[in-house]
């Protein structure tokens, strides 16, 4: 097959192109047009530019197609992991469980508040979230909440964790930043726990450029996120422009967490394409799932979900391998113009976490022999294949 070099539209910054012009298929394109455009121009327009009207419209929004109660609009979903574990009460010394096979902001906010975090390995190849086995293993009487992260846009096992949650009286935190609109028995990612924290970050489903978004169904836990989203302060300047109130007071000790009104536009015209984006993905991966169901040596996770699944990334696992060869099949895939990743690199080998206690021998094995493949809603069925081609060339290559 000839394969062409994309066509891509005029950029101002010539680095930037070639960055971009590097790939033949990139790991993810942005889902933007004229209607993003648009927003931030009427926004500009409109003179509101920091957080207003189209802050709380998102959050309506947002509120409304996730069936949740609350939703508050937040600079990123690192300061959402933040409030949240201040919002149920997390204090110095108290024990958080949570994934290592993140990315470090799921475990950076707990030591925000001072708190420790206690890794839990996840549970296999096929199923690279928290097990309920090491949530049982680790919980002790300093356990005050457990952090789950929804892996590339699939359910934890909310079931076991909840009942399980329920049973201590601890709360669920769900890191559901690669899950928006996937779903768990009927329900939506991130409104099953106490409360569900996402990302907007460019690459993520609704890409805002940075941002995110803190829902809840708790009006308490709604209150005092918001109020620590802003400093404290009793008052919003949007509301004290409209003459609503000239005097404010700081009750706790706040933060600027706050998202501003262009990027909540930018993420107003996002939410409007999510469900139409999140169904192009539903048939890129249909289309992966298929060219790779014979693969030698590949388990790509999630395989028999059926629920909902925003589709955030496609991961596959090497089976009998190591993290040279990993390597070397991604260089070669590079050396054939497919982007890759590796979500993720686990924390628990961090420099500032190495002192924790960690045997976690599934996330390790996991983040030494995992490929991330592009994805994005205007893959094409050709690309795919492309793609799953070279990725069988490679194995072969690798493995011999
Ligand atoms: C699983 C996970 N948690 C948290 C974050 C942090 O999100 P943000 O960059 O919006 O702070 C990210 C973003 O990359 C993520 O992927």
């Amino acid at each position: 097959m000839v394969y062409k070099i994309r066509e891509f539209g005029p950029l101002q910054n010539d680095d930037l192109q070639r960055v971009i012009m590097a790939y033949n298929i990139p790991l993810f394109q942005l889902n933007f047009d004229e209607a993003e455009e648009k927003a931030v121009v009427d926004t500009l327009r409109s003179k509101w530019i920091s957080m207003g009207p189209r802050s709380q419209a998102l959050e309506e929004k947002f509120a409304e197609m996730l069936g949740s109660k609350h939703a508050v609009a937040m600079a990123n979903c690192t300061a959402a992991l933040h409030l949240a574990l201040l919002a149920v009460d997390v204090q110095e010394n108290d024990e958080v469980l949570c994934p290592s096979l993140s990315f470090a902001a799921t475990v950076n906010c707990i030591k925000y508040v001072g708190a420790i975090p206690v890794f839990c390995d996840v549970e296999s190849l096929k199923r690279p979230t928290i097990s309920i086995d090491q949530i049982k293993k680790n919980y002790t009487d300093k356990t005050k909440a457990i952090i789950v992260m929804h892996y590339a846009g699939h359910s934890c096992d909310m079931e076991a964790i909840m009942q399980f949650a329920n049973e201590k009286n601890i709360p669920v935190i769900e890191d559901a930043c690669h899950a928006p609109l996937s779903e768990w028995n009927g329900k939506k990612l991130g409104t099953i726990g106490a409360i569900g924290c996402y990302s907007f970050f460019s690459n993520k489903n609704i890409s805002t450029g940075e941002g995110g978004m803190l829902i809840t169904d708790d009006a308490q836990i709604h209150e005092k996120v918001k109020l620590l989203r802003s400093h404290g302060m009793t008052t919003m300047s949007f509301e004290r422009s409209k003459g609503h109130a000239t005097a404010y007071d700081i009750v706790e000790l706040g933060y600027n967490y706050r998202m501003d009104d262009i990027r909540a536009s930018i993420g107003l015209a996002q939410l409007e394409k999510l469900p139409a984006d999140l169904d192009k993905r539903k048939h890129v991966r249909s289309w992966y799932l298929e060219e790779l169901k014979e693969a030698d040596r590949i388990v790509v996770p999630f395989a028999d979900n059926t629920e909902f699944s925003s589709n955030y990334v496609f991961t596959v696992n090497l089976k009998d391998s190591d993290y040279e060869k990993r390597d070397t099949l991604r260089n070669f895939m590079h050396e054939n113009g497919i982007q890759t990743s590796v979500h993720y690199p686990a924390i628990h080998r961090f420099s500032i976490y190495q002192d924790l206690p960690a045997e976690l021998p599934m996330t390790e094995y996991i983040c030494d022999n995992t490929l991330t493949l592009p994805m994005f809603g205007n893959l094409t069925r050709e690309e795919v294949s492309f793609i799953c081609d070279t990725l069988k060339k490679g194995v072969q290559h690798v493995f011999g």
